[in-house]
C-alpha cells in the first residue's frame, strides 16, 4: 500500500490546504508529487482565511434548460492523475486544469457527473463555493471576485468515483483467466458525455486542449496504456505510476486510459514518406492474444492506405487497439488507442464466421478512417455529428475494399447501409442528417442510423457526383486547414465546393437539412422520357400527415444517372436535377425500350417507372441478367420492392421480377432477395395465402440453396456471404431439406459438442437457430445453455445466445429472458442483442412484449434513460406488430410512462412501423395472394398515387 499512503498524503495535503487546519510536511516520491506539493504550500496562505463550503447536490428542473458551457473559459491543459483502484471497484483522482479567460466572470462552470468532488481550489483565487448541479451535470464553482480577460487560470480539483456496473465512464470490466480466476480490469468509454465521469472537465468537442495523464496500476502484471506513448514509469513498491507523454490539442471524448493485464502483439504502419513509421500494437487477455494477429495485419494495411489517400501524415506516435471484454458500442476511435469489444478485434478461424472476419475488417477500418476525420478535425458540437460518423462509415468500405478487393465491399455498402437506411428515413419519425441536439439523452440519440448510414450515403452521392480524385482532394484540404481545430459541415462543404464548379453547398444542403428523400417517377414523352420528383413515404397515409416544413418544400437537388438498352454496357449520361424544377426532360430515341436512372444506386433516392418501362427492365433481366451490374440488379429489386410496400406500384411488378432469381448467383441481388423473402414471410404469418406463399417462396431459393450447399470454401469471400444468406433464408422459410440439415448437425454436435465437433464457424448460426427450432426436448435446450455457459470466445458465445432464442417453446423463452437479465450469465453489452433475438422469433415476441411493459421500472433503473441501445429497443420489439390492439398497447404503455429519454424517437417510429403495417396488410396481402394464385390482373395504375 506505499503508494496509497503517498497518495493519501497528497489528498492530505490538498485537504489541509484548502481547510487550512495544519502545516503539511511530508515526504514525496517523485517529482511530479513534489511539485504539486509546492504548489499546495504556496496556497496554504491564500486559503487561511478561506470557507470552502461543502459540495451541495442540488437539482434542477426546468423546461428550459440551457445544456452548454458558457465560452468565457477555455480550458487549454489538464494535468490528470487517476488511480483507479481494481478491488473495490473505485477510483481517486486529481486534476489540474489551466484556463485561459475570455470574458470577465467570477464563476467556474464546468462538466462533473457521478463524481464525488473532494476538494476544489482556483490558484490565487478565493472559492466560495462549489455546488454540482445534476440536472446539467455540472460543477458550479463560485470565486470571491471577477476572472481578469486575457488572463490565465490554475484550477485543482480532487474526486473519486465508482466504476462498478457500469460501461461509461471509468469502469471496470472483468473476464476469467485461463486458470479460471476472476481479473479485473478497467478502461474508459467517453464519448459523447462520459468523460465528466471521470474527471470534471469541459466536456465539450470544441473545447479542445493537452493532456498530460498519470495512472496508477499494480506493480507486477498489470500495466497502463493511454493516448500517447508512456514516458516514464515511477516504481512505488506495490504500485507504479505510468507517466505518458502529453497529448496534442484534442477534444475530451477522445481521452482513454486502461490498466490490464492483458498482452500484446506489435507490427510498424509504413508510412511510405508521409510523415514517420510507427507502431500499431494490439492488446487482448493473455489467454487470446493469438487473436489478434488478423487486426494487425489488417489495421496496419488499412492505416497505411489511409495515409495515402488523406496524405496527411498520422498525428501521433502511435496507434494501440485494445480489445475490451464489457464494451457499450462495438469500438471507439480514442485518439493513438482505439478500443473494441472483442468480438469486434479477436480472429479465430476456428471461432470466426466469414462476416466476422469482414465485420472486424470494418470495425477497424471505421475507427482508423477517425483518427484524422474526427480526431485531428471534429466537428464543433454533436449536431454535426454526422460529419464524423457518416464519413466514417463510408471510409470503413473504401478502406476495406482497398485491402481486400475481392470482398465487394462497394456493393455491400448498398445493401447494408443504403438499403436499410432508406426504410427508416421513409418514415415521418426520420429526422435531417444536421439536427439540433442539447442535452445528453438527445445527443446518445443522434448517433443513429440516419448520422451513420444515410450521412455515409449522402457522403457516397457527393464522392460520385464531384469524382472520387476531387473529392480525395477536397478532404485533404479539409484536414490541413481544420487540423486540431473543430468544425461544422458547411466547412467541409466548402472545400468541396473549392475543387469543383458547381454550387456543392446548396446541393448538399438539400439532402442534410431535410429529412427524408424523393423517388423520381418516369414516363415516356414526346422525345425521351419526363422525370418528376415527389417526396418518397413508406405509407401512403403519411402524405397527408406530413408538415410543409422544410425550406426546399421537400424536394431535392438529384444527382441523377442513367443509361439505356442500345447503349454500351458502361456508357452513362448524367445531371443534376434541381429541387426547384418541376419536371426534367430527357431527349431519347423512340425506339428506346428500357431506361434505368441512378446507375449503381450511388444515390440516395428511389426510381418508379411507368407500367411499360417496368416491364422492359423485367423482361431484359430475364433475358439477360448481365446486362446489369450486381449493384443495379440489386438496385432494382430494391426499389421494385420498396415502391410496391408503398403502394406505388402493384405488387406484381417485383414479384414477377424474382422470375430471373433462377439465374442470379450473385451475393449482393441475392441478399436483397432473401431478406425479403424473410420479411414478407413474417409480414404475411397468420394471414390467408401464407401457404401459398412459402410455397412459392421455397421454390425460387430452391436451385441457389442446391448450389451453395453446406459445405464452406476456404477462399471465395461473397460465396461464402452468398451461401450463409441462402441457408438462412431457406431454413426460415422451411425448405425441408435446409432444415434437415441443421437439425441432423446440430444433433450429432449436441451428443458429443467437442470443439472439434463444431460445426464450420459460417454454418454455426443456422445449425443452433434452426436445430434448436426443431427440438422438442427440453433438456437439448439446458445442453445449449450449458454450452453457451462455458464459453469463454466471445464471438462463439454470441452464436450460441441467438441458438439459444430459436427454441418454440415460450416458457423456455421466457425462462431465458430472465436468466438474460443476471450480468454473470449475460453481459450488459450483450443484454439487448438478447432481448432482440428472443423478440425476433415469433413465439419470443409476445413474451418480450409482456416482459417488458412489467420490467419496465427496473429495466430503466438499470440502463437509464439515456441509453441509447435500451431507447431503441421499443422499435425493435414491436416492428413486426401489425393490428390496432398492439397499437394501443403500446399507446397505453406511453401514457403509463411518458418518460422515454434517448427512447423518444424510437418511441414515434415504433408506432408509425405499426400503422404502416397495419395498412400494408390491408393494400398488399390481397394482390400478393391474387398473383400466387395466379389470378392477377395485368399491371395497372390501381395503386400508383
Ligand atoms: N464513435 C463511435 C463510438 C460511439 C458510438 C460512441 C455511439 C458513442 C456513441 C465509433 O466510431 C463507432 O461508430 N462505432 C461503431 C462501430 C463502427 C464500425 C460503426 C459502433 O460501436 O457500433
Ligand atoms: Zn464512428
Amino acid at each position: 500500500m506505499f503508494l496509497s499512503r503517498n497518495w493519501m498524503q497528497v489528498v492530505l495535503a490538498w485537504a489541509v490546504a484548502a481547510f487550512a487546519t495544519a502545516t503539511v510536511v511530508v515526504a514525496v516520491q517523485n517529482a511530479k508529487l513534489e511539485a504539486d506539493l509546492r504548489d499546495v504550500q504556496e496556497k496554504i496562505d491564500i486559503y487561511k482565511e478561506l470557507d470552502v463550503r461543502p459540495t451541495l447536490q442540488r437539482e434542477r428542473r426546468e423546461d428550459n434548460i440551457d445544456y452548454r458551457l458558457p465560452t468565457a473559459l477555455l480550458p487549454k491543459h489538464y494535468e490528470l492523475y487517476w488511480h483507479p483502484d481494481l478491488d473495490t471497484g473505485t477510483f481517486t483522482g486529481q486534476e489540474k486544469i489551466t484556463i485561459d479567460v475570455v470574458e470577465a466572470t467570477n464563476q467556474i462552470i464546468l462538466h462533473s457527473y457521478l463524481l464525488d468532488v473532494t476538494n476544489v481550489y482556483v490558484l490565487n483565487r478565493e472559492v466560495v463555493e462549489y455546488v454540482l448541479e445534476v440536472e446539467r451535470q455540472l460543477l458550479i464553482i463560485t470565486l470571491t471576485e471577477d476572472l481578469v480577460v486575457g488572463s490565465s487560470i490554475t484550477l485543482g480539483i480532487l474526486f473519486n468515483g465508482n466504476m462498478t456496473d457500469k460501461l461509461v465512464g471509468l469502469y471496470s470490466s472483468t473476464y476469467k483467466s485461463e486458470a479460471g480466476d476472476q481479473r479485473n480490469i478497467s478502461s474508459t468509454q467517453f464519448e459523447p458525455v462520459y468523460a465528466r465521469q471521470a474527471f470534471p472537465c469541459f466536456d465539450e468537442p470544441a473545447m479542445k486542449a493537452t493532456f498530460a495523464i498519470t495512472v496508477v496500476h499494480p506493480t507486477g502484471s498489470y500495466h497502463a496504456v493511454s493516448n500517447m506513448k508512456l514516458s516514464e514509469s515511477n516504481y512505488l513498491g506495490e504500485y507504479t505510476e505510468a507517466i505518458f507523454e502529453s497529448t496534442v490539442s484534442m477534444s475530451t471524448y477522445l481521452v482513454c486510459i486502461i490498466v490490464s493485464d492483458f498482452a500484446s502483439k506489435s507490427t510498424t504502419v509504413n508510412a511510405n514518406g508521409i510523415g514517420e513509421d510507427f507502431t500499431m500494437e494490439a492488446f487482448a487477455t493473455p489467454h487470446q492474444l493469438n487473436k489478434v494477429d488478423f487486426a494487425l495485419e489488417f489495421g496496419a494495411a488499412v492505416t497505411e492506405y489511409y495515409i495515402q489517400y488523406y496524405n496527411v501524415p498520422y498525428p501521433l506516435t502511435k496507434l494501440d487497439m485494445a480489445a475490451i471484454p464489457d464494451f457499450s458500442s462495438n469500438a471507439m476511435e480514442h485518439w493513438g488507442l482505439v478500443t473494441y469489444r472483442e468480438t469486434a478485434l479477436l480472429y479465430d478461424e476456428s471461432y470466426s464466421s466469414t462476416l466476422n472476419k469482414q465485420s472486424i475488417a470494418a470495425v477497424l477500418a471505421h475507427e482508423i478512417a477517425h483518427q484524422w476525420f474526427g480526431n485531428l478535425v471534429t466537428m464543433k458540437w454533436w449536431n454535426d455529428i454526422w460529419l464524423n460518423e457518416g464519413f466514417a462509415r463510408y471510409m470503413q468500405y473504401k478502406g476495406v475494399n482497398a485491402v481486400y478487393p475481392d470482398w465487394g465491399m462497394l456493393e455491400q455498402f448498398q445493401i447494408i447501409a443504403l438499403h436499410p437506411v432508406m426504410v427508416y428515413d421513409a418514415k415521418l419519425s426520420s429526422h435531417p442528417i444536421v439536427q439540433e441536439v442539447e442535452s445528453p439523452a438527445e445527443i446518445s440519440a443522434i448517433f443513429d442510423t440516419i448520422s451513420y448510414e444515410k450521412g455515409g450515403s449522402v457522403i457516397r452521392m457527393l464522392e460520385n457526383l464531384v469524382g472520387s480524385e476531387k473529392f480525395e482532394e477536397a478532404v485533404t484540404n479539409y484536414l490541413v486547414k481544420y487540423q486540431f481545430e473543430n468544425t461544422v459541415t458547411d466547412d467541409f462543404l466548402s472545400e468541396v465546393d473549392l475543387v469543383t464548379d458547381f454550387d456543392v453547398k446548396l446541393l448538399m444542403r438539400t439532402w442534410t437539412e431535410q429529412m427524408g428523400y424523393p423517388v423520381l417517377n418516369v414516363s415516356r414523352g414526346d422525345a425521351g422520357f419526363l422525370i418528376t420528383q415527389q417526396r418518397f413515404l413508406s405509407n401512403k397515409a403519411s402524405y397527408e400527415e406530413a408538415p410543409e416544413d422544410s425550406e426546399f418544400q421537400y424536394r431535392w437537388s438529384v444527382p441523377i444517372t442513367y443509361t439505356i438498352d442500345a447503349w454500351e454496357d458502361d456508357k452513362i449520361e448524367s445531371f443534376v436535377f434541381a429541387y426547384n424544377i418541376d419536371t426534367e426532360a430527357i431527349a431519347l430515341d423512340a425506339d428506346v425500350q428500357w431506361i434505368k436512372l441512378n446507375v449503381h444506386q450511388l444515390g440516395y433516392y428511389r426510381v418508379n417507372y411507368e407500367d411499360s418501362l417496368w416491364d422492359a427492365l423485367i423482361k431484359q433481366l430475364i433475358a439477360y441478367p448481365a446486362r446489369f451490374d450486381v449493384a443495379d440488379r440489386a438496385h432494382l429489386l430494391n426499389d421494385a420492392f420498396a415502391l410496391a410496400d408503398a403502394s406505388q406500384l402493384s405488387y406484381k411488378v417485383p414479384l414477377e421480377m424474382t422470375a430471373y432469381l433462377g439465374q442470379e448467383r450473385d451475393f449482393a441481388p441475392w441478399y436483397v432477395a432473401a431478406e425479403k423473402l424473410k420479411a414478407l414471410q413474417r409480414s404475411l404469418m397468420f394471414n390467408e395465402g401464407y401457404v401459398s406463399y412459402l410455397t412459392y417462396a421455397r421454390t425460387l431459393v430452391d436451385s441457389v440453396y442446391q448450389e451453395v450447399g453446406w459445405s464452406v470454401d476456404a477462399n471465395n469471400h461473397l460465396n461464402n456471404r452468398l451461401r450463409v444468406s441462402i441457408l438462412s433464408a431457406a431454413c426460415s422459410l422451411g425448405l425441408p431439406d435446409c432444415l434437415d440439415q441443421a437439425a441432423q448437425r446440430f444433433n450429432t454436435w449436441l451428443q458429443n459438442p467437442t470443439a472439434a465437433n463444431r460445426p464450420a464457424p459460417d454454418l454455426r448460426e443456422i445449425v443452433y437457430y434452426y436445430g434448436m427450432q426443431q427440438s422438442t426436448s427440453n433438456s437439448d435446450w439446458d445442453k445449449l445453455f450449458e454450452l453457451f455457459m462455458e464459453e469463454t470466445d466471445a464471438s462463439e458465445k454470441l452464436k450460441l445466445m441467438y441458438g439459444l432464442a430459436g427454441v418454440q417453446d415460450a416458457q423456455l423463452l421466457f425462462n431465458f429472458l430472465v436468466l438474460a437479465s443476471d450480468e454473470s450469465i449475460v453481459r450488459s453489452q450483450d443484454y439487448f442483442t438478447c432481448v432482440q433475438n428472443i423478440a425476433s422469433n415469433p413465439v419470443g415476441e409476445p413474451v418480450v412484449w409482456d416482459y417488458y411493459r412489467e420490467q419496465w421500472p427496473q429495466l430503466s433503473a438499470r440502463f437509464g434513460l439515456t441509453n441509447r441501445n435500451f431507447g431503441r429497443l421499443i422499435a425493435q420489439i414491436t416492428k413486426s406488430f401489425a393490428s390496432q390492439v398492439k397499437l394501443e398497447e403500446l399507446q397505453q404503455f406511453y401514457a403509463k410512462y411518458p418518460e422515454s429519454g434517448a427512447g423518444a424517437n424510437s418511441r414515434l417510429e415504433a408506432v408509425e412501423t405499426i400503422k404502416y403495417n397495419i395498412e400494408w396488410l390491408k393494400q398488399n396481402s390481397g394482390d400478393i395472394s391474387d398473383w400466387l394464385s395466379g389470378t392477377s390482373v395485368p399491371l395497372t395504375k390501381k395503386n400508383r398515387l
